[in-house]
C-alpha cells in the first residue's frame, strides 16, 4: 500500500514526481504529496484526495527544484487528511521523508522521542522516522538513516532528503518494494516500475536492507553492514504502453480484453505440443515431486480464488491432496508442513504482506515453496525456492482481472507437470489437454464479444443491492471470483453458493426478483445445476446462466444466458469468468463508480 517515488537529476521534480505517482496511484489514491528541494530548503505540498488535488495545489504555488521525493497515500495510521499525508518532516523541516509499510513499534519510538523533546504532528507510524533521522543525524543522512532504521520494526521503503545535504536522497527497503531506476544522468527511486519507465528502463531491484545513496552522479548502494554492493541492472523488456489505458476507458476494461494475450504469453514456450513441460525456473526433480504427501496453495483474495481452481485441478491431474488456504489464516493456524509438503503462494504483485508471511511460516517448517507471481524480482520471488512467472503484464487495475487468468493458466501447467512426472495421466490425454490449452487464447477472444447481453444485463440489475452467485465444482470457484469482483468495484452485496448448498440456508433469501447469476459449465453437473436453478425461479428469481455452447436448452429455465465456447469443463473456469468480470465491470460504469479506484482498497496489501 502506498507509492513513493523520487527523483534526481537535472530536471524540474516536480512534474516527474507527480508523472511518476500518477502510476502509483493504484497503490493508494486517498492523498499525496511531495517535497522538493529549492535552493537551500525543502518544500512540501501535500493533501487529501486524489493526485489531481496535489497537482492543482502544484500549479497554484509551483516548487522549483531538481530532487524530491512524492508519495501516493493508502491510510494505515491516523485518517485521510493533509496532516496525514506524507511526505513527514522533523521539527525545523529540515529532513523529509516519505514511507510504504507499517512501522510496528512506532508507539514505543514515539513515546521515546516524545520524553526527548520531539513534537509530532500527525497520527502516522511514519512521523517517528525524520524525527529518528534527526535525532541520529551528526552530518551524515546514510549514517542517519542506517542508524534509524537499525531501531525500527515492521516493513519500510523509504526515501528521504535533508536540507543540509541537498544533493541526495538516501532510500531503503525492507519487507516493502523499491526499485532505482537508473537514467541518463538522472536517478529514480519508486515502488514499482510503471513509475518511471517513461524515463529508463534500467532499474536496480532492491534486496531488503539494502541502502541507496543517490546523488546527480550516480547511485550507490550498501548493505546494512555499510559496504558497497555491486547489482546487476535488471532491463525492462516490455514498455511503457503497457501501462496506459491504450483507448479504453478504464485500466480494467483494457486489462479484461489483454485476457488471451497474457493467457499466450503465459503458456509460450511451458505448453509445446509433442514435448515435455518445461519449466525454467521450477527445479524440482521427478523424485521430489513423487515425494510430495500434501500441497497447500496460499494466497489472498482473487489470487486465493485462483488457488481453489488449482486444488481441483491438481488433484484430478496428479492425484496430489491439495489445500487451499487464505494466507492471513495459515500463518496463524500453526499448519502441518514438513519437508514433503509443497507450498504454492500465488501473488500477482509478489508483495502482499499476509502471503509472505505464510511463505515464510511454510520454509521455516521445512516445506518447498513455489512462487506463483507476475512481478519479476518481487518478494516472493525472491524467498521461493521455484517461481512459475505469470506473464500478464502490468496490472494497474485495482481489480485483478489477467493476472487472475494467468493463474489460472499457472494451475494447469502446474497440474500437467505434476501428471507427466508422476505419469497419472496417459500420453495421449496429456497431448490433448495441452492442444486444449493452446486453444484458450482464441476462446477467450469469443467470449470478449458478450459485451453486449452483459452490458444489457447489468443495466437492468446495478441498482440492485444483494445478488447470487452459483455453481457446482469449477463453477463454484469462479462464481467466488465473479462475486468478489462485483462487490469490490460495484459495491454491491453479493454472495457466491456452492448450488448444492444452497437449500441449506441461503435459498431463505430468495424472493422475487433476486438477481442469481448460475454458472453451468461443468457438463456431469449440468443437470444438476439446472435444478437448483429452478430451485430459485420457483422462487422468484431473475436468472443469467452461463453454460456451454450446445446447452441452449438451459434458456427454457432461465431469463438470460450467456454461452461460452465449447471446451474441456476443466478449462471452463478461464472462459467463464470473462463475462462476470464484463458484469462487474458494466455494473460499476452504470453506478457512476470509480472502477480502477475503488474505494477503500489498494491494489498491493502490504500490510497485514
Ligand atoms: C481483487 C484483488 C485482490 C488481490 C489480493 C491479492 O481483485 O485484486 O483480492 O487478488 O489482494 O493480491 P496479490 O495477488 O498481489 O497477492
Amino acid at each position: 500500500m502506498c507509492g513513493i517515488v523520487g527523483y534526481i537529476g537535472k530536471r524540474e521534480a516536480s512534474p516527474i514526481l507527480v508523472e511518476g505517482l500518477s502510476k502509483l496511484e493504484y497503490r493508494g489514491y486517498d492523498s499525496a504529496g511531495v517535497a522538493i528541494i529549492e535552493k537551500e530548503d525543502i518544500k512540501t505540498t501535500k493533501c487529501k484526495g486524489r493526485l489531481l488535488n496535489l497537482q492543482e495545489k502544484l500549479e497554484e504555488t509551483p516548487i522549483k527544484g531538481n530532487i524530491g521525493i512524492g508519495h501516493t497515500r493508502w491510510a494505515t495510521h491516523g485518517e485521510p487528511s493533509d496532516r496525514n499525508s506524507h511526505p513527514h518532516s522533523n521539527e525545523d523541516e529540515t529532513i523529509s521523508v516519505v514511507h510504504n509499510g507499517i512501522i510496528e513499534n512506532y508507539l514505543h519510538l514515539r513515546e521515546w522521542l516524545t520524553s526527548k523533546g520531539y513534537k509530532f504532528v500527525s497520527e502516522t507510524d511514519t512521523e517517528v522516522i525524520p524525527h529518528l533521522v534527526n535525532y541520529y543525524y551528526k552530518g551524515d543522512l546514510l549514517q542517519a538513516v542506517m542508524a534509524a532504521t537499525s531501531k525500527m520494526e515492521g516493513s519500510y521503503a523509504i526515501g528521504v532528503v535533508c536540507s543540509k545535504e541537498p544533493d541526495k536522497i538516501v532510500a531503503v527497503r525492507k519487507d516493502s518494494p523499491l526499485i532505482v531506476g537508473l537514467g541518463e544522468d538522472e536517478y529514480f527511486i519508486a515502488s514499482d516500475i510503471p513509475a518511471v519507465l517513461n524515463h529508463t528502463r534500467d532499474v536496480y531491484l532492491l534486496n531488503d536492507r539494502e541502502y541507496v545513496l543517490m546523488t546527480k552522479d550516480g547511485v550507490k548502494l550498501f548493505n546494512e553492514e555499510g559496504e558497497e554492493v555491486n547489482k546487476e541492472i535488471y532491463h525492462v523488456t516490455w514498455n511503457a504502453d503497457a501501462a496506459e489505458k491504450g483507448g479504453y476507458e478504464h485500466f480494467m476494461l483494457k486489462e479484461i480484453h489483454e485476457q488471451p494475450k497474457a493467457i499466450k504469453d503465459t503458456m509460450t514456450s511451458r505448453i509445446i505440443p509433442g514435448k515435455s513441460i518445461t519449466l525454467d525456473e521450477i527445479n524440482i526433480t521427478k523424485e521430489e515431486i513423487e515425494n510430495i504427501n500434501k500441497i497447500y496453495i496460499v494466497a489472498c483474495g482473487t489470487a486465493y480464488h485462483a488457488g481453489i481452481v488449482g486444488k481441483y485441478v491438481i488433484e484430478k491431474l496428479a492425484r496430489i491432496p491439495v489445500e487451499v488456504d487464505i494466507a492471513s489464516e495459515f500463518r496463524y493456524r500453526n499448519p502441518i508442513v514438513d519437508k514433503n509438503t509443497l507450498m504454492i503462494v500465488i501473488s500477482q504483485s509478489g508483495e502482499t504482506a499476509d502471503t509472505l508471511a505464510a511463505l515464510r511460516e511454510a520454509k521455516a517448517q521445512g516445506a518447498r515453496v513455489i512462487a506463483v507471481t507476475n512481478v519479476v524480482g518481487s518478494s516472493v520471488s525472491r524467498e521461493a525456492d521455484d517461481i512459475l512467472y505469470t506473464w500478464a503484464g502490468p496490472e494497474i487495475a485495482v481489480a485483478s482481472t489477467k493476472a487472475y487468468e494467468t493463474q489460472l493458466i499457472a494451475m494447469y501447467i502446474i497440474g500437467l507437470f505434476f501428471a507427466e512426472n508422476k505419469g497419472t495421466v496417459s500420453k495421449d490425454e496429456l497431448e490433448d489437454l495441452k492442444n486444449e490449452m493452446l486453444s484458450l487464447p482464441e476462446k477467450a477472444e469469443e467470449c470478449l464479444k458478450h459485451k453486449e447481453v452483459v452490458q444489457k444485463f447489468a443495466s437492468k440489475t446495478y441498482m440492485h443491492k444483494d445478488m447470487f452467485f452459483l455453481g457446482r465444482g469449477l463453477d463454484y470457484a469462479v462464481a467466488m471470483e465473479g462475486s468478489l469482483k462485483l462487490k469490490e468495484i460495484s459495491y454491491i452485496h453479493s454472495e457466491a453458493y456452492a448450488g448444492g448448498e444452497l437449500k441449506h440456508g441461503p435459498i431463505a433469501l430468495i424472493e422475487k426478483g433476486t438477481i442469481v447469476i448460475a454458472l453451468a459449465t461443468q457438463e456431469d453437473l449440468f443437470e444438476k445445476m439446472v435444478s437448483n436453478i429452478k430451485e430459485v425461479k420457483t422462487r422468484g428469481a431473475n436468472v443469467l446462466a452461463l453454460a456451454l455452447e450446445g446447452h441452449e436448452e438451459v434458456e427454457k429455465t432461465v431469463d438470460s444466458a450467456i454461452y461460452i465456447p465449447k471446451v474441456n469443463p476443466l478449462f471452463a473456469p478461464l472462459l467463464s469468468v470473462i463475462p462476470l468480470q464484463l458484469y462487474s465491470y458494466y455494473s460499476a460504469v452504470q453506478k457512476g463508480c470509480d472502477v480502477d479506484k475503488p474505494r477503500n482498497l489498494a491494489k498491493s496489501v502490504t500490510v497485514e
